[in-house]
């Protein structure tokens, strides 16, 4: 089942034995991967996606010293990164080949497949649970009724490619048949049924397995597909996915070196989560120092684009920030969708053909690491043609201004450059400076080129808008900062003319809401040359009765330039409006501030199979199921005084599962549970939360060790005044 997939089984003797064969020193790194080695997959994600949450907000990693000794494509094939689209995140293993085919008809249906999303990857539990008499592998019968290759004649029928899944090991992450020892027949079978791209995966690890034998396992897979004659593009997750990802461990670096030269493509990070910021920009700290073991023919592969996927609720905003990350990286674009009922969001972040170009530029370089500025990193990916690719990537949870120049970006000295916003789609001429605010948790794709002669005359010129809201912190030192209906907010903006070109009769004001009330003059100047600028603070209210929600902001600069042409550019702020609750209401019936999950979506009043909670027979109408490790927060205002729930696992996962409850009133413990298993009977908490603003509710690891409690908050419910 999905929680306990993977077993890792790597022996202390292994990673001795990777470090003697790699020349590495991994003392650190073998008592860390010793530790984990007793751990399921699952934990591992949690585990790294924990890690990377904190690597995201913190420093990123340096780059590596070593370099790829070779730039070839191993196989000729993936001159670019892969495109097309894999089940895996949107039907795990009730795949169906009906689905595969309404999903292919849609790549052309919808375009996308014009556009390069050709692959059509099956994941995990396409194959039967036995191999036939002969040893070969066989189609799950009722899933897969018509076989492979009649799937594979499909969909080239279509102009399309198959790819298949299997797992170098004993059985694949999901107890299907391995390959193990069938390395040559798997890849003859593939061949035949014209497949054209194999996923090969790090479960079912043999007994004995040793750095070295690792190795010659995924070399000979490698080349067994290349003696096939058919060309099959060779993706591989060797364990630099399987919780390993960091750089610091010394087993990572050789694996993902000896990826570049024996296969297309190689997972450099762990299974995505829900987690937008461990999913997101954790990928990318983890992808960052990588940079040089991409060329074309070998990718970085920061696994599937979660844009659409059912249980991803993430803005679109957010989805842009994926698929621009992606981008920048080269990473290989994979959606794992239901394309049949995609929204135009979906449709539109996939199908945006300039984040495409930079993705499938035949140069073939991925981003790399040129600034770092309030936290935002600045990464360059050349293209062909002399134009770079600029992201400016934002990790942190509030908006961030970051100012790099073009020559930093790796441009040629010009009088003056093109900036192209990939999303907004408007272009700009700059003198030389970008600057832009980064909203919280996003990152912005500019496309900038060097203009030459006249072309400085096309654009308006660039103007550096900026606003942000001061928002008092809930209660001093808190991480959230929250307005309340009636509250007045100063909001400081400012324009700045970044053109190489003036601007005149330039303005400057801030909007909220339709609704909302900003007061404060425009900024004026009825000149404003390169590198000056006008600011001002408007003073914004939220007006009384505005339901809890978080609120944009709009600072707008309007301009005239050239001949009496006009351009208006701005920028957005957000607050976030809560309101306290009032009267008995069960956290189901609550928005939380903010909340992590080790696995999965957070279950509002089920558990993570759709199922009821229960916990030792007692179903609960009302509640919340989560995965250590969690944590939520959830706004009191100072109107609550108490706090009662039932605490324990979850009736449906019946496993090895041990956490331990923590809340926190103000960053104050108020409660602690103790270990909590399936034997632990249930668990009454009833806390005093009197005069409490925010309650953060933590649900740790139990014991240590990370064994993955499937938890349950049974009828979690306040008692708050009848009004605030
Ligand atoms: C592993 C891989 C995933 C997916 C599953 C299938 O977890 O990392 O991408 O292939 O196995 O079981």
């Amino acid at each position: 089942m999905h929680l306990r997939k993977r077993r890792f089984t790597i022996p202390a003797v292994f990673i001795a034995a990777l470090s003697a064969a790699l020349g590495t020193a991994a003392t650190s790194a073998a008592s860390a991967a010793t530790a984990q080695a007793s751990t399921t997959a699952q934990a591992a994600t949690a585990q790294a996606a924990t890690a990377q949450a904190q690597a995201a907000t913190t420093a990123r990693r340096s780059a590596p010293e070593t370099q790829p000794p070779t730039s070839q494509s191993y196989n000729g094939l993936a001159l670019t990164p892969p495109m097309g689209w894999n089940d895996w995140y949107q039907y795990r293993c009730g795949i169906t080949e009906d689905d595969v085919l309404a999903n292919a008809k849609a790549l052309l249906s919808s375009g996308l497949a014009k556009l390069g999303y050709d692959y059509v990857n099956l994941d995990d539990c396409w194959m039967a649970g036995t191999r036939a008499a002969d040893g070969q592998l066989q189609a799950d019968p009722t899933r897969f009724p018509h076989g492979m290759a009649w799937l594979a004649s499909q969909l080239h029928g279509m102009g399309l490619k198959l790819g298949v899944y299997e797992s170098f090991g004993d059985t694949t992450c999901q107890g299907k048949p391995g390959s193990y020892g069938h390395y040559q027949q798997d890849a003859d079978t593939f061949a035949s049924w014209g497949v054209d791209f194999l996923k090969f995966d790090y479960c079912g690890v043999p007994p004995g397995t040793t750095s070295a034998s690792l190795q010659a396992d995924y070399e000979q897979m490698s080349q067994d597909l290349k003696a096939t004659g058919r060309p099959i593009v060779f993706s591989e997750e060797l364990p630099v996915a399987a919780g390993d990802a960091n750089p610091a461990n010394a087993n990572y670096l050789p694996y993902v070196s000896l990826s570049s030269q024996i296969s297309n493509m190689w997972r450099m990070a762990p299974d995505e989560t829900t987690n937008f910021d461990s999913t997101v920009f954790g990928h990318l700290a983890d992808d960052l120092p990588l940079a040089t073991y991409a060329h074309p023919g070998a990718w970085n592969d920061m696994d599937m684009l979660l844009t659409g996927t059912t249980g991803y609720n993430w803005t679109a905003q957010q989805q842009e920030t994926q698929m621009s990350i992606w981008a920048e990286m080269a990473s290989p674009l994979l959606s794992s969708t239901d394309l049949t009922s995609m929204s135009a969001t979906t449709k539109a972040i996939l199908g945006n053909k300039a984040v495409v170009a930079v993705d499938q530029d035949p140069l073939g370089r991925q981003g790399q690491l040129v600034a770092q500025q309030n936290g935002v990193d600045v990464v360059a990916k050349p293209l062909a043609g002399g134009d770079v690719a600029v992201l400016l990537a934002n990790p942190s949870s509030s908006p961030q201004q970051v100012s790099t120049t073009a020559t930093a970006a790796g441009l040629p000295s010009a009088g003056a450059y093109s900036v192209r916003d990939l999303w907004t789609k408007t272009t700009r001429e700059s003198a030389g400076t970008i600057t832009e605010t980064v909203p919280a948790q996003s990152a912005m794709l500019l496309r900038v080129s060097a203009l030459r002669g006249p072309g400085i005359l096309r654009y308006a010129p660039f103007a550096a808008v900026s606003a942000s809201a001061d928002v008092p912190p809930v209660y001093p030192g808190s991480q959230f900062q929250v307005a309340q209906p009636g509250q007045t907010i100063p909001v400081p903006a400012a324009l700045q003319n970044e053109g190489r070109l003036p601007m005149w009769t330039a303005t400057l004001s801030v909007t909220g809401p339709s609704g909302w009330k900003s007061s404060g003059k425009p900024a004026t100047a009825l000149i404003l040359p390169t590198g000056k600028k006008v600011s001002g603070t408007w003073q914004v209210t939220v007006p009384p009765g505005t339901a809890a929600g978080t609120y944009a902001l709009t600072a707008t600069a309007r301009y005239r330039w050239g001949a009496g042409r006009s351009a208006s550019d701005s920028t957005q702020t957000t607050i976030q409006v809560v309101v306290p609750p009032t009267g008995t209401p069960t956290l189901d019936q609550l928005s939380w501030l903010s909340a992590t999950n080790g696995y999965g979506p957070i279950g509002i009043n089920k558990n993570y199979y759709g199922g009821p909670l229960t916990i030792h027979g007692t179903t609960y109408p009302h509640g919340l199921w989560v995965n250590s490790v969690a944590t939520l927060y959830y706004y009191l205002g100072g109107n609550c005084s108490t706090f009662n729930v039932d605490l324990g696992l979850d009736d449906s996962d019946k496993g090895t599962g041990a956490v331990d409850y923590k809340f926190y009133a103000d960053g104050t413990q108020v409660y602690d549970s103790g270990v909590v298993t399936n034997s632990t009977p249930t668990v009454h908490a009833s806390v005093n939360v009197s005069g409490a603003h925010v309650l953060e509710l933590y649900v740790g690891e139990g014991n240590g060790t990370i064994s993955y409690g499937n938890a349950d908050f049974g009828d979690p419910q306040l008692t708050c005044a009848a009004s605030s």
